[in-house]
Parts: C-alpha cells; sequence; structure tokens
C-alpha cells in the first residue's frame, strides 16, 4: 500500500521504516527541511537501536522516499500517518496545534480520498475535532476524509524491536472500509513478512501481536490510561522505597515478591530516580488535564506525579546527608539520558540533578555513551568525558542516573583507586551494596538497607 508519513521525529522514522521493511511504499515529510536533506544523505536524525539499518535497507529497496514537498507526499499515499510533536503547555494540556497545521495541510493539498491516521499521541476526542477540521479546511470538498486512531506503545531504546513484535496493535475507526485498510497495513508484521534485524530471521515463535479494532474515542483512551498506569506503578514502588528506608526493609525483595503475582507483574517497579522521558510526564498530565476538562476527579494521577517529582528532593536529600557540603566538590554525573539505548535528554531526572548540583556551586563531570551531545547544548559549564574513569578521576561522588549497561558492569575497584573519595549515590539501585561496601564505598542507593 502506498503510505505517507508525516513528522520525521522517533515516531514518525521507526513508523516509516518498519512499514517500508513490511513492503508498503512509504513517503516521509517533515517541515524541518534540514532534517530530510539529512536523511536523504543517509544519516539518521536521533540513535534508536537498529533504525539506520532498517532505514538504510528501505532505501536501497526503494521503499521509502523523503521529500520536504508536504503536498507532494500527501499526494502520494492512500493512508497518512501523523506522527508530529503534541508537546505540553503551561497548563499540562497537550498542544495540538502541529496535528490543526497537518490537517489544513492535508485537506488543501490532498488530490484523491484519503485515510488520515492519528499516530501522535493525543487526548481522546482529538479524532472528532481532526475529521471537523479536515471537513472545514476542505470546505466540505468532494474529496471524504476517514480518520482513524492508532496509537504506538513503542518504547525508546527498543522501538524497532517493540513495532515489529507488538504485544498489541490498536486500531480505532469508525467504518469498515479504513478498519480492512488497517488490517492490510498491519498484515506483514502479524504475519512476520519483514526482514527483522532484531532476531535475524530467528524470531522467537509464538508471540505474535494482536489487532485490536475499537473506535476512535476508545484508542485514543487506551493510549493515556497505559501509559499513565504504568507511571502510576513506577510511583508506587517508590513510595514502597521510602517506606522500606524507613522500615529497614529491602525494596528490591518487596517488588520482586509482589511482582511474582501475575496480576501485578515484576516490569514498571523499580524503584529509584522515577519517570523522566517525554510520554509519561507529559502523558500523565494530559491525562488529568483532559479528566477535569469532562468533570472526572484523577488525585491518584496528581499524587503519582507528586511522588515522581519528589524523587530528586529525595536524592538531594541522600547527597546532603552523604556529601554534607556540595560547594566546591567535584562530581561525576553517570548517565544523562532518561533511560539507557537512548540519546533523548528530555525531563530526564539526570538534567535537573545537574542543574541542582551548579547551584550549590558543584563541579561536574559527565558521561553518557549518547547523551554528551545534546546535554552540552543545555550545561555548557559542564566537563563531558566519553570514558567512565577518567569521569570519576579525582571525584569526590559518583552520582548513578542511568541504567547503561557500561555502568552496569564498571570495575569499581578500578574507578575507587581513581576516586577522591570512595562514594557512590546510585540513583537506579544497578549495585550490591554488599559487595560496595565490601570494596570500601561508602554505597547509597534507594529503599535498600545500608
Ligand atoms: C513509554 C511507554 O513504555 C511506551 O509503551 C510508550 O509507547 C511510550 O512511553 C510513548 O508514549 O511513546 P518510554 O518513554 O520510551 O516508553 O520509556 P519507558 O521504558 O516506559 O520508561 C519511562 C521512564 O520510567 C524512564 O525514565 C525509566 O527510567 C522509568 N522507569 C521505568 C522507572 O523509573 N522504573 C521502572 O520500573 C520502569
Amino acid at each position: 500500500m502506498k503510505l505517507t508519513v508525516i513528522g520525521c521525529g522517533y515516531v514518525g522514522l521507526v513508523t516509516g521504516a518498519c512499514l517500508a521493511a513490511a513492503g508498503h511504499e512509504v513517503h516521509c515529510t517533515d517541515i524541518d527541511a534540514k532534517r530530510i536533506d539529512m536523511l536523504k544523505a543517509g544519516k539518521v536524525p536521533i540513535y534508536e537501536q537498529y533504525l539506520d539499518e532498517v532505514l538504510n535497507r528501505a532505501v536501497a529497496e526503494k521503499k521509502i522516499h523523503y521529500t520536504a514537498n508536504t503536498g507532494e507526499a500527501i499526494r502520494a499515499g492512500e493512508v497518512i500517518f501523523i506522527c508530529v510533536g503534541t508537546p505540553p503547555k503551561e497548563s499540562g494540556e497537550a498542544d495540538l496545534s502541529a496535528i490543526d497545521h497537518v490537517a489544513r495541510e492535508i485537506a488543501t493539498q490532498a488530490n484523491g480520498a484519503k485515510l488520515v491516521v492519528e499516530k501522535s499521541t493525543v487526548p481522546a476526542l482529538t479524532g472528532v475535532q481532526l475529521q471537523k477540521a479536515l471537513a472545514a479546511y476542505s470546505q466540505n470538498g468532494p474529496i471524504k476524509f476517514d480518520v482513524a486512531s492508532n496509537p504506538e506503545f513503542l518504547r525508546e531504546g527498543t522501538a524497532v524491536a517493540d513495532f515489529f513484535h507488538p504485544d498489541r496493535i490498536v486500531v480505532g475507526v469508525e467504518d469498515q472500509r479504513s478498519a480492512q485498510m488497517m488490517r492490510e497495513i498491519y498484515a506483514p508484521i502479524l504475519e512476520r513478512r519483514f526482514h527483522c534485524p532484531v532476531h535475524e530471521g530467528q524470531c522467537p515463535v509464538g508471540v505474535s501481536g494482536e489487532l485490536l479494532i475499537t473506535t476512535i474515542n476508545s484508542a485514543e483512551l487506551i493510549k493515556h490510561a497505559s501509559n499513565s498506569f504504568l507511571a502510576l506503578k513506577i510511583s508506587y514502588a517508590n513510595v514502597i522505597s521510602d517506606l522500606c528506608e524507613r522500615i529497614g526493609a529491602d525494596v528490591e525483595q518487596v517488588t520482586h515478591a509482589m511482582g511474582l503475582d501475575p496480576r501485578i507483574g515484576t516490569q514498571f517497579l523499580k524503584a529509584g530516580l522515577g519517570f523522566g522521558g517525554f510520554c509519561f510526564p507529559k502523558d500523565i498530565q494530559a491525562f488529568i488535564h483532559l479528566a477535569g476538562t469532562v468533570g472526572v476527579d484523577f488525585d491518584m494521577l496528581k499524587a503519582a506525579e507528586k511522588v515522581n517529582k519528589q524523587r530528586i528532593d529525595r536524592y538531594f536529600e541522600k547527597i546532603h546527608k552523604a556529601l554534607w557540603v556540595v560547594r566546591g566538590k567535584r562530581v561525576a554525573v553517570l548517565g544523562l539520558a532518561f533511560k539507557a539505548n537512548t540519546d533523548d535528554i528530555r525531563f530526564a531526572p539526570a538534567l535537573e540533578i545537574i542543574r541542582r548540583l551548579l547551584e550549590e556551586g558543584a563541579e561536574v563531570h559527565a558521561c553518557d555513551p549518547e547523551a554528551v551531545n545534546k546535554t552540552r547544548a543545555v550545561f555548557p559549564s559542564v566537563k563531558y568525558h566519553e570514558d567512565p574513569y577518567e569521569g570519576l578521576r579525582a571525584a569526590d561522588a559518583a552520582l548513578v542516573c542511568t541504567e547503561w549497561k557500561i555502568f552496569r558492569e564498571l570495575d569499581w575497584e578500578r574507578a575507587g583507586k581513581l576516586m577522591a573519595r570512595r562514594l557512590v549515590i546510585d540513583g537506579r539501585n544497578l549495585y550490591s551494596p554488599d559487595k560496595m561496601q565490601e570494596l570500601g564505598f561508602d554505597y547509597h542507593s534507594f529503599g535498600r538497607p545500608q
């Protein structure tokens, strides 16, 4: 099928690349002409595992095309995936101006019937507005526009694997024809008719997602309800972690045992610095806002958000207790990205931690395998190191902020010899307290006995 992807950010590129790998002809466009030039030159503007490989293969097979001409891209596809940003406004409400702009472009540039699919994360009832906008901007002309909602459940860092091996594909539609078109688009994914770069032809058998057809309103709600529930789970684990510290219990033991109950599940119960990134913090706010606009009290989510914001305060309590005076201290920050395997620093806990450290007069040295360049633009006064051991040299304390494998596997015996003081404040519970103590470290983490 001929498809158009509007918005070449992380969601648009993964969607476009994977649907091209599934055999569709994909036309990608973006308002940022520089980004299109970069893509045409074979460069991928974001770091996402396997993405460059899937894109390069699609380009070589002439399955993916990039153009800065929006009209050309719109006319090329029967189905248009809207993958533009929906950032939060001051009020927490999602800013849908990019969706509105795209609706106008589609309505005025289309030359035939289109199925317009919301892939961007949007609050419930956006589909209704989108349908109205398409009609209004085309001045109720002869071209038929159908709308569908197809939320993504991709995790940054494993987005390509998630796209190829989904646990569910949610499609919200209002008519049978749209449902059939979406089924056709996803059939090669569900039937595994694509080259999988993750498993190299050895995809695990039996794990296949389900395509769920729902109404548009339900599909939109499913996305926010899922992300918010996961955020609730994390905040719950973090409150349990605080309780463990007061009571003298071990949060790892508690959450592990809780998670073995299949009704609870072990995932997203990891205590620490809390959730960051561009999805949970903004989605939770948008969901609270949406609930408010329709008169539903979602205080439960407000509490989860509050707990998350307080994680950095909890962390600084540990820093002050262990390091005492921060001014003039050399501090190594291990990890800048909001989580491992991504270069994304949006709403990353490490950024707020660095901001406060600088405010308190620390000399900050930072390391991250992928996110240094983006962070340098925000904090030019910080010293950045490729090698974590260089970052730790002469440090009075090491602050672990992201669970990268290279930090998990650090040789602390070696690091300890380089540091001015053997002090580690671990925001991700990466190491065994006993082992760190054996190595002579003053080691602090979340919810575990010292
Ligand atoms: C999240 C969802 O997991 C995806 O399903 C969804 O598609 C995506 O948002 C989106 O809306 O686009 P993502 O933001 O990439 O994906 O990251 P997650 O892996 O969900 O982690 C979010 C944050 O929670 C990270 O900061 C992570 O460190 C933190 N986290 C996660 C914890 O603090 N504890 C945990 O147990 C798990």
